[in-house]
């Protein structure tokens, strides 16, 4: 039963605020905190309300905390109704959908806390004991980069031949390295800058990047034995201007018959394993042209377009739209709104990605959800402190389940 809740501003990566929550129960404790996009989804839940953070501890203060104090804390379902009627909107933008989800999670982890489990075991639907392959993050572009960076927003690798996940984040890290060094001898300019997700944040084209990435992807594999794959973020609603994709860094526009035709090329000639958002948010009838023509070798993965929303994934499924579906917590604002989309997804074969966001705390809760949801893949970086929070926790959760194997990826 929660006997205590608090809530605290607390710094997020980019230095911006975000909070967190702690719960207290009879015998347990939980604590999580809530992360922050640049490249929202429009239908995405609200995460802050207008007035501002400041005004949010106010808020829970008065209308939050009385309600939930005496609530059972492993009542997911429960807790996550009484705020959404505190709440009062739909896209909860009355507490914010940060707050909504760092108290849904921080309850979970008091209730697993309480049974003196980790996360990932009381939320337990996993009986696999499969663990997710890291997809990791190697260049960044469009919002979360500078403006000489590539237009395209993530540069992400799949270590698909690691046999569990030190090795895999090990490989990531030497393909983020080799990268590094493949822009300095491209670039002798470079000053070894970064970006939102830790990513490099050089000055070069699209196809410089991806000839990069796709030879760091060769030579690792080649010297380390571990096959690595590269992988694409577009994020291109954010270079949709209403009628076309605006790449300011190559000076080109593409409709969406070009876009498709680009994205297409790009992953025949570099066999990407994973491409997230091809284009953008709202075109299910593109995703579902792409889908079809490159679906069988390529996982083609939604976020902005589902935004962790069943209502709005069910859409996706009925037009064949993608196979796969980045998986944000915060998206959709409570633990049991995110396991529904998971559960929706996997009944109907599209894969669950859990994924960070880029601007994060160093808060783990997102490596308990891919082992317990049972994703095959988890997006949470590959270097920086905010992301090796969630790796190194999924590097302790294998070692704590020593009968686990590596999630099977197709
Ligand atoms: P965001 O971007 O966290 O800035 O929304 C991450 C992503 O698009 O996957
Ligand atoms: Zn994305």
């Amino acid at each position: 039963v929660i006997e205590n809740i608090g809530i605290r501003k607390i710094l997020d990566s980019r230095g911006n605020a975000t909070v967190e929550i702690d719960i207290t129960t009879g015998n347990g404790f939980g604590r999580a905190a809530a992360p922050s996009g640049a490249s929202t989804g429009a239908m995405e839940v609200v995460a802050f309300p207008e007035e501002g953070i400041d005004s949010v501890i106010g808020t829970f203060n008065e209308r939050v905390k009385g309600d939930l104090v005496g609530v059972s804390a492993d009542e997911t379902v429960l807790i996550d109704d009484i705020l959404k009627e505190i709440d009062g909107t739909d896209n909860l933008s009355s507490l914010g959908g940060n707050v909504t989800v760092a108290i849904s999670l921080a309850a979970a982890k008091a209730a697993a806390s309480s049974f003196n489990m980790p996360l990932y075991q009381f939320l337990g639907g996993n009986l696999k004991n499969e663990i997710p392959y890291p997809l990791g993050n190697m260049i960044n572009g469009g919002a979360h980069a500078g403006k000489n960076a590539p237009d395209i927003q993530e540069f992400l690798v799949v270590p698909v031949g690691a046999k569990n996940i030190t090795e895999a984040v090990f490989a990531n890290s030497s393909v983020h390295k080799k990268i590094g060094e493949l822009i300095k001898v491209k670039d002798g300019q470079f000053t070894g800058g970064k970006g939102d997700e830790g990513g490099w944040a050089p000055n070069l084209s699209n196809y410089e990047a991806l000839e990069i990435q796709s030879r760091a992807c060769e030579e690792i594999s080649d010297e380390t034995g571990i096959k690595v794959r590269p992988s694409l973020d577009l994020a291109p609603s954010e270079l949709w201007d209403g009628s076309k994709y605006i790449y300011g860094r190559e000076g080109v526009n593409r409709d969406t018959g070009e876009q498709i035709d680009f994205v297409e090329e790009i992953i025949d000639t570099y066999k990407m394993f994973f491409v997230e958002d091809p284009l953008r948010e709202g075109d299910f009838d593109g995703f579902s042209q792409l889908t079809k023509r490159v679906g069988d070798g390529c996982i083609i993965c939604g976020d902005d377009i589902f935004v962790t929303n069943a209502e709005i994934l069910s859409r996706g499924i009925e037009k064949k739209a993608a196979n796969a579906i980045i998986i944000k917590p915060n998206q959709i604002g409570t633990l049991s709104g995110t396991y529904q989309t998971v559960k929706l997804a996997k009944d109907n074969n599209y894969i669950p990605v859990v994924s960070h966001r880029s601007g994060e705390t160093t808060d783990e809760t997102i490596a308990h959800l891919a082992v317990a949801f049972g994703a095959p893949l988890i997006k949470t970086g590959a270097i920086g402190g905010e992301r090796i929070a969630k790796l190194n926790e999924l590097i302790r959760i294998q070692e704590e389940m020593p009968s686990s194997v590596m999630a099977k990826l197709k």
